[in-house]
């Protein structure tokens, strides 16, 4: 790690931009960063994120971070004390048929911005990373030692990016956190904020969508893993949950660098598990398909995320499953076309109000 890490007062952090902010990750996190009293400049191109979804107190940037000189107008208009780094292309199928581009553009936008936070004096960096760098593994208890083999071109490309975080800092003395998350999923408490990916490929949404009538079934890949019944096992972390963890890095890094932390709730949930749990929740029937098992999909992956947990202080605290599904569904059943709905006139933001 370079000296400035290592011995250099930081300014306190006061503004943080937050790239892909109008997305479900980021827009939480945008959320609880404006009512923490960080000024939050949310910057994004709207591809998969939607401009409703950022809460008001944010300045919001329109810009393609595919392109330097809409990083470099962006960094000349503001100061940023710390980024927080959420922009990708996440679908993994895609990646799969388009691999040079998901590796071009997740590691191209990841350049661009850190490019630019260095040349600027940007103090901290923080990445989202997840558990597809895991991919090809197959485990319960999945902690920052595990052996990194990503199964897919998305994994590769965040792997990427961790590798150039890592240089960046040791260069450039830019301190620097990794969050691997496992799933992202729920919703904002107060309803008006949540998950809205087009096309949906998360379980927990596709499973609600059949809830409400917008979808005839669920497909279920794969019912013969060696789990308890057969479907495969993930671990689900609630996205406030998620947004606390960034919180608390961003804290931390006033200490020092080269944090990297798997963010998960240590639990693990069959796909069946999910079903049923919803089926309670929403007081619906969930009907499902059985397919062949997919290409690529481990029988499980749960995340052992002691290391934050000690080192931060971070707790799960919404990550019970029901907790989750009860959050997701008041979202989708109060806003069924997500954030077209004409009722989210004013966004997201009932809740950055609270
Ligand atoms: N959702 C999960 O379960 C999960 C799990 C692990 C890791 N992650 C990571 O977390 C981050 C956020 O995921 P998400 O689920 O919120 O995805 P998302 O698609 O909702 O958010 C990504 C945002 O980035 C924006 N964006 C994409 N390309 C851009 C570009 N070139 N210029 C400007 N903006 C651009 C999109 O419009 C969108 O708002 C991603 O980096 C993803 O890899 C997500």
């Amino acid at each position: 790690m370079a000296d400035r890490s290592a011995s250099q007062a930081v300014r306190p952090i006061e503004n943080v931009l937050v790239t892909g902010g109008a997305g479900f990750v980021g827009s939480h996190v945008a959320w609880l960063l404006c009512r923490l009293g960080f000024r939050v400049t949310v910057v994004d191109n709207l591809s998969t994120g939607h401009r409703a979804a950022v809460p008001p107190s944010a300045a919001f940037a329109l810009a393609d971070l595919r392109q330097t000189e809409a990083v470099d107008k962006l960094f000349a208009r503001g100061r940023y004390d710390a980024i927080m780094h959420f922009v990708a292309r996440t679908l993994v199928g895609e990646s799969n048929s388009q691999p040079i581009d998901y590796i071009r553009d997740n590691v191209g936008t990841l350049c661009n911005v850190l490019r630019a936070a260095v040349d600027h004096g940007a103090q901290a960096f923080i990445l989202s990373s997840t558990a597809s760098i895991f991919d090809s593994r197959d485990g319960s208890d999945i902690d920052e030692d595990q052996v990194v083999s990503p199964g897919n071109p998305y994994g590769e490309s965040k792997l990427m990016c961790e590798k150039i975080l890592f240089w960046a800092e040791r260069s450039h003395g830019i301190r620097t956190a990794i969050l691997r998350y496992f799933n992202a999923a729920g919703a904002h408490f107060a309803g008006d904020l949540g998950e809205d990916h087009r096309p949906e490929t998360h379980l927990i949404p596709l499973v609600l969508e059949v809830a409400l009538g917008r979808r005839p079934h669920i497909d279920i890949f794969g019912e013969d893993y060696p789990t308890p019944d057969g479907t495969c096992v993930r671990d689900y972390v609630h996205v406030l949950d998620l947004a606390a963890a960034h919180v608390k890095a961003l804290v931390a890094l006033r200490d020092g660098g080269g944090l990297k932390y798997n963010v998960g709730s240590g639990k693990g949930y069959s796909v069946r598990q999910v079903i049923e749990i919803a089926e309670q929740v929403t007081g619906r029937g969930i009907a499902t398909v059985t397919r062949p098992r997919r290409a690529g999909d481990p029988a499980s992956l749960v995340a052992n995320s002691r290391k934050l947990q000690c080192e931060l202080g971070w707790r799960p605290l919404h990550s019970d499953l029901r907790t989750i599904i009860r959050s997701a569904w008041a979202w989708h059943s109060r806003h069924p076309n997500g954030f077209d709905a004409s009722d989210l006139a004013s966004p997201a933001n009932a809740a950055a109000a609270r």
